[in-house]
């Protein structure tokens, strides 16, 4: 499985993030990146999302991006924070919808949240090229991640988040995910 290292970071008084840039060579960068331009739209821009969208299923039809998968799931069930319900009813954490977005000049993402249904999401970033725009949370401050390629970022649903308007030339892929909690008796 990837090694990775988790950060923290405190957005606000009573939401924390956490963090991890994968360590992936530059090859499976590629290959990520050429499924995601083959994959095209299938949202027709019908949900929060104004860029190209995957269908949600995206990871039931592929296992290239297996690897970022087994890590995101790791850490979720194994990085100790507040939010995250750890040996409650002895449950664990599964991804639950896993999706592409590429941005263009132009697209972006409305404020919205991903709750109540997952309990928490992540966003990889696959590409950006010269295009910075972050992904940025919503609070009585904004917080700002820069889209580094190789760094997932796993957040409680309930946190409102979007993507400003594309400016530059360049694409911008993210794989993004829900994940649930499923106590013991529902395994
Ligand atoms: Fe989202």
């Amino acid at each position: 499985m990837i090694e990775y290292t988790v950060t923290e970071a405190k957005i606000n008084t009573a939401s924390k993030i956490f963090y991890s840039d994968l360590n992936i060579s530059n090859s499976e960068i590629q290959s990520f990146i050429s499924f995601a331009n083959k994959t095209g739209d299938y949202q027709n821009r019908k949900t929060n999302v104004k860029a190209d969208m995957s269908e949600w299923s995206i990871w039931t039809k592929t296992n290239i991006y297996d690897s970022v998968l087994e890590a995101v799931s790791d850490m979720v069930n194994n990085t100790t924070t507040d939010w995250l319900m750890k040996d409650y009813n002895g449950g664990v954490y599964k991804i639950k919808n896993v999706w592409l977005a590429t941005y263009r000049k132009g697209d972006y993402t409305k404020a919205h949240t991903h709750g109540p249904e997952s309990w928490a999401s992540f966003v990889f970033f696959i590409k950006n090229d010269d295009n910075n725009t972050p992904l940025i949370f919503k609070g009585l401050q904004d917080y700002l991640f820069e889209p580094v390629v190789g760094r997932v970022v796993i957040f409680p649903s309930y946190l409102e988040h979007y993507v400003p308007v594309i400016e530059s030339d360049s694409e911008r892929i993210v794989l993004a995910g829900n994940i649930v909690y499923v106590p013991s008796n529902k395994e």
